[in-house]
């Protein structure tokens, strides 16, 4: 199945918050999604309410060569993942901007048979471009990019689509898809926002918009995703559309 990348270069745009939901739509609709959090900010394992020791997250796959099957677990909501810790920022430092380097991680995952074909992969990025960055955009197949209602986060999916045509003269193309996120409906510059990205990305702007909401605000208070903090409100719904936009248009490839 299909390992995506969500990205943007610009952070507070949501690409944790969106990993998190879109993996807990997954799950709801039968999917058993793993999520790496390649993040030294670690802040979808503290989402998911856990503080593991270095040596029991994605770190020790960089620093201990621990294989990735070893460091996963499992999250309540039927997700699994593969958690993060500050030291991780280490391997910026640690590891070079070589080809061999950066293809680490997608060799160790297919090596592993991680992304079979029951399992989506979520990779929850860091906004800057370095070592981990460029991994995960290797070992991804695509690229999911959220893009707040705000002219910053545009310049960051900009400056990601640069990095995206650097690849792509080195054979590696991923396809990616914007989606606009903490959408506020008749708010200036939301609807700007948005015009201008059907603009620049045409059909690779997804249709469903993710609304600023407070349950997604409080439920990460509470260390859940919105699906399990408040399943009958707006933001489940936007989630689910969004996993179905995706699963439609062929972006993201399911044996359901
Ligand atoms: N649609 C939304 N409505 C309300 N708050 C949101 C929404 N999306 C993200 N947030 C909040 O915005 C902040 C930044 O989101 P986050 O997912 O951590 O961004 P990133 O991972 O890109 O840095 C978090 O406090 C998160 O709860
Ligand atoms: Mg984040």
């Amino acid at each position: 199945m299909t390992i995506i990348a969500v990205f943007n270069q610009k952070g507070g745009v949501g690409k944790t918050t969106t990993t998190a939901n879109l993996a807990a739509a997954m799950a709801r609709n039968g999917l058993a999604p793993l999520v790496i959090d390649l993040d030294p900010q670690a802040h979808l394992t503290s989402m998911s309410g856990l503080t593991p020791k270095a040596s029991r997250t994605v770190y020790s796959f960089y620093q201990n060569q621990t294989p990735l099957s070893e460091l996963v677990t499992e999250l309540g909501n039927q997700v699994n993942l593969i958690p993060s810790h500050m030291e991780l920022a280490k391997v910026d430092m640690m590891l070079t901007q070589n080809r061999r380097d950066l293809r680490r991680l997608k060799k160790a995952m297919a090596d592993e048979m991680l992304a079979d074909s029951d399992t989506p992969v979520l990779i929850d990025c860091c906004p800057m471009i370095g070592v981990l960055s460029l991994s995960a955009l290797m070992a991804a197949d695509v690229v999911l990019v959220p893009v707040t209602a705000e002219y910053l986060a545009m310049n960051g999916a900009q400056q990601l689509d640069q990095t995206l045509k650097g690849l792509a003269t080195k054979g590696l193309y991923r396809p990616r898809k914007v989606f606009i996120n903490r959408y506020q409906r008749g708010h200036p510059t939301s609807e700007k926002v948005s015009h201008e990205l059907t603009r620049r990305y045409g059909k690779d702007f997804c249709r469903t918009r993710v609304f600023e909401s407070q349950s997604i605000l409080e439920g990460v208070g509470s260390n859940q995703d919105v699906f399990s903090f408040a399943p009958d409100s707006e933001s489940a719904e936007d989630f689910s559309y969004l996993l179905d936009e995706l699963i439609e248009s062929g972006f993201i490839k399911v044996s359901l």
